[in-house]
């Protein structure tokens, strides 16, 4: 509480006894209002502060490349790679806010059970130790509750659903595949000639992700693409990216030319032996 009302005085530059009493209303009086709010996609009154989870500008969406998912986390962290991903999957779709989603809109299974076979082919947990709906409940908890308040995500299965035609929509494998940039051992690739590909589809504010490997390779592992409120690639507003999540991430760096590896179901941390 103590961080989050220290990021939206820096916001809104107001006094942080003003930001005290605009805060109040979100977690306490409000609540049940604001999931009414929610549930019919309302936006609130516009006042800047009051509901700072709801005026965000830019959403994130996070693809993940399986082949290099495992070195990404932490050796003790027992990742796998089920034999039927083979694809890009999705890491999650993430409004950029500042602070924390209520806690007003739990998640249940029945809630997108009609959306699973998608969601395991797209967006699975790569965690042994986590079941894939304990990873869409906790995106959903963290981010979905964020973007909730806006018309046409306004529950867990339309935000599900448009995480995935989102992801239908942006093929990368194919474009990257149509330009000749297939994951490889031997082949690395420089940021230039990914980004000339990706850009014209992505939007040039995307970044590309990478991780260190055990050898000190440079291994591409994420994608995040700025999609507007609206639903439209590409976003300029520069928002207040918060520690999304415990990867490891950075920018792939322009020098050094780094790896799209192969996934290699059975040994997922060391594709190339
Ligand atoms: C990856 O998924 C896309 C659909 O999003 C599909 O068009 C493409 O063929 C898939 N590629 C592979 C190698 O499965
Ligand atoms: C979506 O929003 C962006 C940024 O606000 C704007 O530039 C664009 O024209 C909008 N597109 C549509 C289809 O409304």
């Amino acid at each position: 509480m103590e961080m989050w009302s220290s990021a939206l005085f820096l916001l809104v530059g107001l006094s942080p006894a003003v930001v005290f009493l605009l805060q109040l209303p979100d977690y306490t009086a409000t609540q049940e209002g604001l999931w009414q709010d929610y549930k019919h996609g309302h936006q609130g009154p516009d006042s800047p502060g009051k509901r700072p989870f709801c005026s965000w500008k830019c959403l994130l969406l996070s693809l993940q490349w399986p082949g290099a998912f495992c070195q990404s986390v932490d050796k003790e962290t027992l990742c796998k790679i089920p034999l039927s991903i083979n694809n890009w999957t999705i890491h999650g779709l993430w409004p950029q806010k500042v602070g924390r989603c209520c806690s007003c809109w739990p998640m249940f299974e029945s809630d997108v059970q009609e959306l699973d076979p998608e969601l395991n082919e797209h967006w699975p947990s790569l965690l042994k130790s986590q079941p894939s709906f304990h990873f869409w409940k906790q995106e959903w908890e963290k981010h979905g509750v964020c973007a909730a308040c806006v018309e046409g995500m306004n529950s867990p299965l339309r935000y599900f659903q448009i995480s995935l035609k989102l992801r239908g929509q942006l093929d990368i494998q194919r474009l990257l595949e149509d330009a000749g940039i297939n994951p490889s051992c031997e082949r690395p690739y420089k940021l230039g000639e990914v980004q000339s590909v990706l850009t014209p589809h992505l939007g040039d504010k995307h970044e590309v992700q990478c991780v260190t490997d055990d050898q000190g390779r440079e291994v591409w592992f994420q994608v995040k693409i700025p999609i507007s409120r609206n639903l439209t690639v590409g976003c300029d507003h520069h928002g207040d990216p918060e520690a999304q999540d415990s990867l490891q991430g950075h920018p792939c760096p322009p020098q050094v030319p780094f790896y799209y590896l192969p996934i290699d179901h059975e040994a997922p941390r060391r594709p190339c032996g």
